[in-house]
Formats: structure tokens, sequence, C-alpha cells
């Protein structure tokens, strides 16, 4: 099989399987359009939560693929194998939203020397965010040597950035702790690693975890304590604290709420990566949780710092993360389509562990 795609049910995320490609018949672009080899992607379980609340957030409609099928985003690299777009040419390499599959075909709008956004008719609907490009040989911060974890990270350390920013910008609503579930997740530990840095005389820093990632979570050193999910009916509750949710389990947001109560001053939903148990209590103590939307935060510092202050500020940070990272995380490869099905299924039950980043080729 040439080209092919890596393809989920919409209505049971743990069905999947490789199929040719529907998409593309030859490679010969239309007016306009480009022809994208998707070379290297990273996943994590924030792509296993694009599928999981695919429906509720769009998820599913960058990518189409018909009769109940969909495929799943994901971040990474990709070539220009042939372009009939004035202004992109062959061989460019690109970095952006890709689905798993061998090729994508993409209309550029908006191009500049940095990038493009996709113009294809079902994506103009879509977030711009997620439809931006980035032109590799323009990008300032690209580096062939760190593409493995501009992949797997940088993606979910932007959503740390902007939590990080958000809480600091509103004084922690009057707590003193913060707790984190899904402690051991990348993008909880890419929040705890900046709020450790930023913020340690603000707030102290507390992770939950299952009991299996304690000692990951605990070697880090970027949080003050760690409780497993089972011990969080003992927790301190005599100070003020704030939730920042990763897990989105509704039994651990249950239990921290029980436990808080009214000494709980935010409750903040991030993500799902306990993508089977989410859900709502209908009577809780303790505030009525918020869902953390990231856009609306970088919005608002784009009118405050402007886009450069933004990306230097981030840039700073993210220079700070990348040093203790060898020793955080290490990073896999491997290729082809029962290589990306079985990293899916692995990752979708939770299989893989913390300190493993996971990098797949088509
Ligand atoms: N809102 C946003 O803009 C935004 C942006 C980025 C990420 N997020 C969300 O943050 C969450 C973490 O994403 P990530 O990519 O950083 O994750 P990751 O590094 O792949 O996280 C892995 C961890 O998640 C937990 N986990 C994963 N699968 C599980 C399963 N099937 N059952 C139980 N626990 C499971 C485990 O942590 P524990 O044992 O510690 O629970 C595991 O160590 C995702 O839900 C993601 O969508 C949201």
């Amino acid at each position: 099989m040439t080209a092919y795609d890596f393809k989920v049910r919409k209505d049971n995320i743990g069905t999947c399987e490789i199929a040719p490609a529907t998409e593309l018949d030859d490679l010969t672009p239309q007016a306009g359009e480009i022809i994208v080899k998707i070379d290297r992607f990273a996943l994590t379980a924030n792509n296993v939560t694009y599928a999981a609340i695919g429906d509720m957030f769009s998820y599913w409609d960058y990518f189409p693929a018909a009769d109940g099928w969909g495929r799943v985003p994901v971040w990474g690299f990709a070539d220009v194998v042939t372009s009939n777009c004035d202004g992109i040419s062959e061989g460019e390499r690109l970095y952006g939203y890709f689905p798993m599959s061998s090729y994508l075909v993409m209309t550029p709008i908006k191009i500049t020397d940095h990038g493009f956004q996709d113009g294809t008719e079902h994506r103009l609907k879509l977030h711009a965010v997620y439809n931006g490009y980035s032109r590799c040989a323009a990008d300032p911060v690209y580096s062939k040597a760190n593409e493995d974890y501009e992949m797997l990270l940088r993606p979910l350390f932007m959503t740390s950035f902007l939590i990080d920013d958000y809480f600091a910008d509103n004084d922690f609503f009057g707590g003193n702790s913060v707790i984190l579930s899904s402690a051991s997740s990348k993008t909880a530990l890419g929040t705890a690693f900046l709020l450790k840095r930023n913020r340690s005389d603000s707030c102290k820093v507390i992770g939950l975890t299952s009991p299996g990632n304690k000692g990951f979570v605990t070697g880090l050193g970027v949080y003050d304590e760690v409780v497993v999910y089972d011990d969080i009916s003992e927790m301190d509750n005599t100070s003020p604290a704030v939730y920042i949710d990763f897990a989105g389990s509704k039994e651990v947001r249950s239990a921290i709420h029980e436990r808080f109560g009214d000494q709980l001053k935010f409750s903040s939903m991030i993500g799902a990566s306990h993508w089977d148990q989410q859900g709502m209590s209908k009577a809780m103590p303790g505030p009525k949780p918020i869902l953390f939307f990231a856009p609306d935060q970088i919005k608002k510092r784009n009118k405050d710092w402007g886009p450069q202050g933004v990306m230097q500020r981030f840039g700073a940070s993210w220079k700070a993360f990348l040093e203790p990272l060898n020793d955080w995380i290490s990073v896999s490869h491997t290729q082809g389509g029962d290589a990306i099905k079985s990293a899916y299924l692995e990752t979708l039950a939770g299989k893989v562990k913390p300190s493993q980043g996971l990098v797949l080729s088509p």
C-alpha cells in the first residue's frame, strides 16, 4: 500500500484501521493546491483527547473521512512534494497540524515568508490556530536537531505557558496552592515547571497522579508534593487552593471538590487524559468548573504585549524548558501503518510511560 490513512471510528475511538488514502488519486495538485508528504508526527494523550471530544470541538472536521470514520489530528512535519501554488516551492518543509496519513492536499492562502493558512474549503470555518503552517526555512526557532521536541512538546508547552500566565494574572484566585491532575502528562509537567520557576513565592505546586507514575512525577523535582488519586481524601485542606484539571475524570474532580469545599477558589478544566472517565457530577461543593480556553489568554496577551512580546516571552520559557527535557523524556521513532496503529491503541489505553515520547512516520 503506497498512500494510506489511519482512521478511527468517531462513535467508538477504540476501533481503528489503516486504509488506502481516499483523498488522493494521484500526486497532481489542482490550481492553487500543494500536496505534502507527512514525514513525522508526535502522538500523546492530547491527540486521544482530540478524538474523544472531536464532535464537541470540531476536531474531526479538519481532516474528514467518510462513513462515520475520522482522522485524528497530530502535530508534525511534512515536505511539499508537488506544488501548483505560487509562492510555495516543492521540497519545502512545513510544521503544523496534519492527519495520520501519508499525504495531505492543501490550498495555501495568506502566504507570508513565515507561513500560511490552509484555505481548503472545509477548513475555512475552523480555528486559525489549527489552520496555520510554518515554513521551517524561515522559522527563527526551528532547528532540525530539535524537531522531536518541537512536535512532541511545543504545542503542549504553549498551553502550559498560557496557564501559568493566566493563574498569575488572576493572583491564583486567592489560592496559595495549585493542584494539577495527570501530573505526569507533558502539559501538566510543563505547567508545573513554569509555576515552580516563576511563582514559587506565591504558590505551592501539588501533583496528582496514578500510583504507577508517582516515581516519575516525584523525580521531576517540579512538584512540591505528589499525591496519588486514592489519597485525595487525606490531603491538607486547611488553606485555599485552585485545581487545574488535565485528567478530566469525574471521580477525581469530585474528590477534590469534596475535600476542599469552600477552600477551593477556582476549578479549571483543561483536558481529558482519563478520557473514558469524563463527566460532571451534579452536586459538588466549591466553584463551578470553568473551561480554560487558551486562545482567550493569548488574545489578551497579544493586546497587552504585542505578538512579538508574547513570542519573546514564550521563547525564553521554551529555551529554559528544553534544558531538563533530555533527563525527563526519551523519544522513540517508529514507522509504518502497523506501528501507528499500535502506538495509537497504547496511547488510548494509557500504556505509554510518561517518560516516553512517541514520534511516528507514516
Ligand atoms: N485545552 C488545551 O488547550 C490543551 C492543550 C494541551 C493539552 N491539553 C490536555 O492535557 C491532557 C494531557 O495531554 P498530554 O498530551 O500532555 O498527555 P501525555 O503526556 O500523553 O499524558 C500521559 C498521562 O496522562 C494520563 N493518561 C493518559 N492516558 C490515560 C488513560 N487512558 N487512562 C488514565 N490516564 C491516562 C497518565 O497520567 P496520570 O497517571 O498522571 O493521570 C499518563 O501518564 C490531555 O487531555 C490534553 O488534551 C489541553
